[in-house]
């Protein structure tokens, strides 16, 4: 009974193993990629330069976009876009049109992110929401859009980074509620575009040690934030859950940053290079073995072990 159940088991393995190790021929096709100033994005630019694709990166800043020039083949051209600016999408989008001609775009990477403050909802306006949704999520929406006729043109990839907390809500702040609405976009495309032949895959890194998980900048955002508070609201919660607060975001930060971002950039490139890309990945042993396996558990499993984590206000009741 057993043994039968065992062999299908190792034999299902052995040919995903397969399957997924199937690669495209080496291609000299066009890969636009967003946010390549810094972190995963410049990393996977000069990758792709190395392997021969013809990388065409956006980057929020010039100086952004000279260092990455510097660096880079004479393959690598870089443009302007930020991706919150409907216009600049709209000249890029043009740019990449006159640059792929007749060949079509095979790659996007939806890459450009921010972290905006993280920190416990009641402290935050609706203000704080929208930057962060606009550049996590209607930044790739309006990208995407833009661009799928030179997608379709070239039965290409959509290869969207999310995170893992677009499948676990961890923290309070836009970032969680823009990577799930990113994932929700990526899963009604990937439907949507399939019988056009383009592909869409999903990248919900861990922690990485980035610009994104600067504890410096984390900090200042959310000291920032307190401030603003009203007094009132400042006593209700006490300068102790502060202090506790940012504690327990360093330690996590320290504890599960990981530094080698090549994790993440290997996953990028065999959504653009594989044979079959996966609908999935998730680099990094905290999005394997915690968050992922956490995201399965009951709710109130979860809002235990984070209650337990996180400081309580001083004063909860009115
Ligand atoms: N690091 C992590 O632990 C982690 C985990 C999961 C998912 N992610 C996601 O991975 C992606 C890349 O982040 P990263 O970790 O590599 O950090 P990063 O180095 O800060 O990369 C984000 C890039 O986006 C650019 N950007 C910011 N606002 C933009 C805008 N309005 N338009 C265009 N570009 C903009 C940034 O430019 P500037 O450098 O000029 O600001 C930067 O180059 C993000 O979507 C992030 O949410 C990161």
């Amino acid at each position: 009974m057993w043994l039968p159940l065992l062999l299908g088991a190792l034999l299902w393995a052995a040919l995903w193993w397969f399957r997924d190790r199937q690669s495209l021929p080496a291609s000299d096709a066009f890969v636009f990629i967003t946010g390549c100033d810094s972190g995963f994005g410049r990393l996977l630019a000069l990758r792709l330069d190395q392997k021969g694709f013809r990388v065409l990166a956006s980057c929020l800043t010039p100086s952004g976009a000279e260092n990455l020039q510097q660096v880079a083949s004479s393959r690598l051209h870089t443009t302007l876009l930020d991706v919150t600016d409907p216009q600049s999408v709209r000249q890029a989008a043009k740019w990449v049109e006159t640059r792929v001609g007749e060949a079509g775009l095979f790659g996007l990477v939806n890459n450009a992110g921010v972290a905006g403050i993280i920190g416990p909802t009641p402290w935050l306006t609706q203000d704080d929401f929208h930057r962060v949704l606009s550049v996590n999520t209607l930044g790739p929406i309006g990208v995407t859009l833009a661009l799928l006729p030179l997608l379709q043109q070239a039965q290409g990839r959509v290869v969207n980074i999310t995170s893992v907390l677009g499948r676990l809500a961890a923290s309070g702040g836009g970032y969680c509620v823009s990577k799930f609405g990113l994932e929700a976009f990526s899963d009604s495309l990937r439907r949507d575009v399939a019988p056009f032949g383009v592909q869409v895959s999903i990248v919900e890194p861990g922690f990485f040690q980035t610009p994104v998980t600067c504890l410096e900048s984390l900090e200042n955002s959310l000291q920032a934030c307190w401030a603003r508070l009203p007094l009132s609201t400042q006593a209700r919660y006490g300068e102790a859950f502060l202090t506790k607060y940012l504690k327990v975001q360093r330690h996590i930060i320290n504890l599960l940053c990981d530094p080698d971002l090549t994790k993440v950039s290997r996953c990028l490139e065999h959504a653009l290079t594989a044979r079959h890309p996966r609908t999935r990945y998730s680099p990094g042993w905290d999005a394997k073995l915690l968050w992922l396996p956490a995201s399965y558990l009951p709710a109130c499993l979860v809002d235990a072990a984070l209650g337990w984590v996180l400081p309580k206000p001083a004063q909860p009741a009115y």
